[in-house]
């Protein structure tokens, strides 16, 4: 398939085929994992075959749907690709959570042509839930049409955030960002997925998620289905640079200005 003549709605059925077989294998493992399997790239950077073999599924795959694509992925090599098009995937966002039974984690998967993205795919393995969005026609739960919610201002909203787990330089601006918000919402969740955490504000079930440290495999396919459910995703100075700048804020779209307000405080200058 040249790249004039991509059409991502021819895509999506097989996309969802794929991440259907990624699932079905992440879920089996997960099921039968033993702590003896986790490895480790780095401290607190862990890993398993799981991450590594979800993984060569999905670019196995992707590959054939789409001859030519680059890649941008966690477990392997990036492929700059021929044709202008790149997927950038995360085979299980939150593997912390995985290799500790914890049943909240995702496959993340985004096409993406440059830095605009088309598509985009979170599945919440353990929950059988797909969210999803193509650009310029939405985004759904399995079948279902979402929108972000209509919360106005942050006094009567819920966020989630993920907390720093490598670099600590900034912990002390981010804990007093904490208590702020904690002062100023409904409260603070934490689930260890960023991917999740984005599918969530486009359900509507968090108003707002902000997070920095960030790779683009977290944050490529959640990212869009934020906007395509009607949400705002910025920086923390509230421009364009998220997916490959490494920190955001996404939300409603109506409590943006006041959380940007709050980590402009916090750690906003110094991030
Ligand atoms: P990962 O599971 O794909 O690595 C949540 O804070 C985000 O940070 C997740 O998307 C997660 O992606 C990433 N992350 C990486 N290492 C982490 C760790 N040790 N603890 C929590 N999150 C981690
Ligand atoms: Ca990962």
């Amino acid at each position: 398939m040249s790249h004039e003549s991509l059409n991502t709605t021819e895509l999506d059925a097989p996309l969802k085929q794929i991440i259907y077989e990624a699932g079905t294998f992440a879920r089996k493992e997960f099921l039968n994992f033993s702590s003896n399997d986790i490895e480790y790239k780095g401290k607190n950077d862990l890993f398993s075959y799981v991450d590594v073999q979800t993984e060569r599924i999905l670019k196995d795959r992707c590959r054939e749907l789409l001859p030519g694509s680059g890649f941008i992925n966690e477990e392997s090599e990036n492929e700059p690709g021929t044709n202008g098009y790149q997927w950038i995937i995360d085979p299980i966002d939150g593997t912390t959570n995985f290799v500790h039974g914890v049943p909240f984690f995702s496959i993340s998967l985004a096409l993406y042509k440059g830095e605009e993205a088309h598509m985009g795919y979170v599945y919440h393995v353990m929950a059988d839930e797909l969210f999803w969005a193509i650009r310029g026609r939405g985004a759904f739960c399995n079948d279902q049409p979402i929108e972000v919610r209509s919360t106005p201002e942050l006094a009567h909203a819920i966020l989630a955030t993920g907390f720093p787990f490598k670099d600590f330089s900034w912990a002390d601006d981010y804990f007093q960002m904490l208590k702020i918000f904690m002062e100023r919402s409904h409260g603070l969740r934490r689930i260890g997925s960023a991917a999740l955490d984005l599918a969530f504000v486009a359900a509507g079930r968090f108003d707002g998620f902000f997070e920095y440290g960030l790779n683009p495999w977290d944050l490529a396919a959640g990212a869009l289905l934020v906007t395509e459910a009607g949400g705002t995703v910025t920086d923390f100075d509230g421009g364009n640079s998220y997916v490959f700048g490494g920190q955001l804020i996404s939300s409603n779209g109506r409590i943006h200005p006041e959380m940007q307000e709050v980590i402009a405080k916090g750690i906003g200058q110094n991030v």
